[in-house]
């Protein structure tokens, strides 16, 4: 028997120790919650993404009655910044939550469906997307999409 353990690579930062660029992208995907449609959850999502030709996109969760029929904040924006450029990877993506009047202390962390749709932008462009995961007393830097998903299933596990 053999045990192996995978390891998750975060750096943990304050707001202030953050670049100027990625306090920026934070900042636009703490804008995006308060235009989220969150009136199951009242849990609002912001994700706001930056191209490698530094377009950025911004989205958030869109709830419906039907609930799966929504989607989260982070498959809206990206989603929307794969179709409108299709060949320009992804650089770095930025996620914040806010719920009962406050955003969360700790750092917001995708869903499992949600880091299988990240991981497909970062394999489709073999191209690392960092991941700042906002929190107000903390943010989680990530430096790839991969960390968030070890033993992932991707295009690479259909090849025999
Ligand atoms: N949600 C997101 O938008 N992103 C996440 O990372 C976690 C969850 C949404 C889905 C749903 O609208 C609400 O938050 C509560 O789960």
């Amino acid at each position: 028997m053999l045990h192996k353990t995978f390891e998750t690579k975060v750096t943990i930062y304050s707001y202030n120790e953050l670049s100027d660029s990625h306090k920026m992208l934070i900042e636009k995907a703490k804008e995006q919650v308060f235009k989220a449609y969150a009136p199951y959850s009242g849990f609002s999502v912001g994700a706001a993404i930056q191209l490698e030709n530094n377009e950025i996109f911004a989205g958030n969760n869109q709830e419906n009655a039907a609930y799966p029929s929504g989607l989260c904040a982070e498959r809206v924006a990206m989603f929307y910044a794969n179709a409108q450029f299709p060949q320009i990877p992804v650089k770095t993506l930025a996620i914040a939550a806010y719920t009962h009047g406050e955003f969360l202390k700790k750092p917001v962390t995708p869903c499992g469906a949600c880091r299988q749709v990240l991981l497909e932008s970062e394999t489709r462009f073999d191209n690392s997307i960092e991941v700042l995961l906002y929190g107000s007393d903390e943010i989680y830097y990530l430096q790839n999409v991969k960390q968030l998903l070890p033993l992932c299933f991707e295009k690479t596990s259909l090849n025999k």
